[in-house]
């Protein structure tokens, strides 16, 4: 059974291959047309599809848009209702809705030969579910999705018993953790429903001043669901103009709104757990991208385990939905070993492009002794290896590697990316060593979605991987799953004695992250990098 998913009403249009029960393929939209996420969230681009990345789909496996079964989209038109009825301020909601009936045939063409009549509408939030519960390691799983919005709810938790969905409670609109989010990293000068990641690093620098007052804001029914209150965020710190500074006074307020986030999701987590007694606990939706709140859920509640799903944003709902219908016509489960169902690079491919662009080129015996000799020497590296990540997560196919031990290289990262200096950067960790070094926190951690404390002893030897509050968002990577990063980590630690680099998605402020051949080289053209590993060559600077 060949079934196409697509995710294209909010933001991240992306789309997902699912062929037998199993993704062969599935990329995010802005992969391909270089917008980052793809368009904005609002009703007026509802219409657009991702035909870009779902053509890639079909072409990687082979097929045509008259092979597919079925499509199956991550929004149900049936479901939604006016945004007047759903406390929202939308005048243009009805849009959304009306684009979102006419999604099948604004794909077909998109997609010529695709009969719209094979269109299934998977409920947005159900689609985010599938994402985790039918993706995580264990046929029997409690799963949680939180978001902005889906057709007219924010909220599902459930549990997935041999690829069957069990709904436990959801949450109507207009109450919304994801809003509720939102809403303040507008106030905070950032863009919303792009940038809560900034949100949550700049909560650490802040103390929760305004917990007791978010307390009666967001509340929990002892049931399943919340309520979230409108915060007037200007009672408790000036709205910031986007490029001045953050004072701490936002730090503060950021700080607080993380914490009763944290709090709220930890009391979901014990309802359900009770609720379903299960070991593992399968989060998506977008505010399972917030690893600090992860964390905590990790640490504090009740599962044995929790696994997040990488795409947890909106473009993973494509997978989820495709995943969704595969299982529900008997489809055999799968579990995700690795976010890497992206485009492939070729060798030939990429050696016409450089042979093209007319830029000096080797081809060593091992890119990753390669890689590794320049990153001991405190060389930047554009590391681009393998099929692109789903997700919004840079694991080692599409990273910007650079040597953890001088604290510098935090700054110069960063410049490199053209971003705020108070981001943090990640380290990424042979599996066998995090223990070791990374405490507190889920190991394995494959997708680098949880913090962990570092280990007092190695603070000063990783300094650039360690975040103001002595943490670090770990992604640990294991030979069996990764054998080609794995091996660059290994030479690298031969030569500094440190199993760990850090790591940053390649792209520059504002931009997709790079993916196919010519991002790479427009990338290392137009920044501060010593050397670009493009599958099996390097260019050096
Ligand atoms: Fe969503």
């Amino acid at each position: 059974m060949r079934v196409l998913g697509i995710n294209a009403i909010f933001h991240d249009p992306a789309a997902a291959l699912v062929v037998d029960g199993r993704p062969v393929a599935a990329a995010e939209e802005e992969r391909f047309s270089r917008r980052k996420h793809g368009k904005r969230p609002v009703p007026f681009s509802a219409w657009e599809q991702p035909g870009q990345a779902a053509r890639w789909c079909l072409r990687h496996a082979g097929l045509s848009a008259a092979d597919l079964d079925a499509v199956a989209f991550s929004y149900d038109p049936a479901l939604a209702r006016p945004a007047h009825e759903m406390g929202l301020d939308d005048p243009f909601d009805d849009l959304r809705i009306r684009y979102a009936r006419m999604a099948p045939t604004l794909l077909a063409e998109e997609l010529p030969g695709l009969d719209p009549a094979k269109a299934v509408f998977v409920p947005h939030h159900v689609a985010h579910a599938a994402s985790a519960g039918l993706a995580a390691p264990a046929r029997s799983c409690a799963v949680l999705v939180n978001d902005g919005r889906g057709e007219d709810g924010s909220h599902l938790a459930g549990r997935y018993r041999d690829g069957e969905l069990e709904v436990l409670a959801t949450q109507p609109l207009p109450h919304s953790l994801g809003l509720f989010y939102e809403d303040l990293t507008q106030h905070l000068g950032f863009l919303r429903s792009s940038d809560e990641y900034k949100v949550m690093a700049l909560a650490s620098y802040g103390k929760p001043r305004h917990l007791d007052l978010l307390r009666e804001a967001v509340r929990v029914h002892p049931a399943g669901g919340f309520r979230t209150d409108p915060v007037d965020w200007a009672s408790l710190c000036p709205p910031r103009a986007p490029d001045t500074p953050c004072t701490d006074a936002h730090a503060d307020v950021a700080a607080s709104a993380q914490r009763r986030l944290e709090e709220v999701l930890l009391e979901q987590a014990r309802l359900l757990h009770a609720q379903t007694g299960e070991r593992l606990l399968a989060m998506a939706g977008g505010t399972a991208l917030n690893c600090v709140a992860n964390t905590v859920l990790a640490r504090q509640g009740p599962f044995e385990r929790v696994w997040v799903q990488p795409a947890a944003g909106d473009a993973g709902t494509s997978l989820g939905a495709a995943l969704q219908l595969s299982a529900s016509s008997g489809q055999e489960p799968w579990t995700m070993r690795g976010a890497d169902l992206g485009r492939d690079l070729d060798d030939g491919e990429i050696e016409r492009a450089l042979r093209r662009s007319r830029v000096r080129y080797e081809r060593p015996g091992d890119v990753a002794e390669a890689a590794a000799e320049v990153l001991a020497g405190n060389g930047i590296v554009a590391w681009v290896q393998g099929r692109a990540e789903f997700g919004p997560r840079a694991l080692g196919h599409r990273s910007l590697l650079a040597h953890p031990g001088h604290r510098a290289n935090l700054e110069r990262l960063n410049d490199v990316k053209g971003r705020e200096q108070f981001r943090p950067v990640a380290p990424m960790v042979a599996a066998g060593r995090a223990a070791e070094i990374f405490q507190r926190g889920p190991l394995p951690s494959p997708y680098m979605l949880f913090v962990h404390d570092v280990a007092p002893a190695w603070q000063d030897r990783i300094p650039a991987a360690v975040h103001v509050d002595g943490t670090a968002r770990v992604q640990t990577v294991d030979a069996a799953d990764e054998p080609l990063t794995a091996r660059l980590l290994d030479a690298f630690e031969r030569r500094t004695g440190l199993p760990v680099l850090v790591n940053t998605s390649l792209n520059t402020a504002g931009r997709p992250m790079v993916d196919d051949i010519r991002d790479a080289l427009e990338c290392f053209g137009s920044t501060p990098i010593d050397l670009l590993a493009l599958g099996s060559f390097v260019v050096r600077r």
